[in-house]
């Protein structure tokens, strides 16, 4: 193999040139996401799994899909030791103000 060209480059968060296995999840996502732009309700789900099953890669495919939606999307690491507001707010309030903007 190419050590250049070679996709096999493992590293916690590297976006793989193909989410391997992953279709079913995202084609759940797009679905969401498809009826949240139509004002629907969507069931909210959580990605959970061992360390380095690829969670952190699928969502940010996932905010991908939804910026190329224009959707307003955040990506959040949350630690256990940090209140959730605390790190919900300042993200949720630049998304406020752009909506804002949007709309005057
Ligand atoms: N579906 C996939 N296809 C190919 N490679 C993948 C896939 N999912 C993850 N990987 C690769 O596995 C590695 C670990 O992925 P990632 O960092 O997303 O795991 P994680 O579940 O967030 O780990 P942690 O629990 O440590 O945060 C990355 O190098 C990523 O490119
Ligand atoms: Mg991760």
């Amino acid at each position: 193999m190419d050590d250049v060209r070679n996709p096999f480059a493992p590293g916690a968060g590297n976006q793989p040139p193909e989410l391997a296995g992953r279709q079913a999840i995202l084609q759940q996502a797009q679905t969401i996401l498809a009826r949240v732009e139509q004002g629907r309700h969507a069931k909210s789900f959580m990605l959970v799994g061992l360390r380095g099953v690829g969670k952190t890669v699928l969502l940010n495919r996932i905010l991908e899909i939804a910026e190329e939606r224009q959707l307003s999307a955040h990506m959040l690491e949350a630690p256990e030791e940090k209140p959730l507001p605390e790190l919900l707010v300042p993200p949720l309030r630049k998304i406020l103000f752009r909506l804002v903007a949007c709309r005057a």
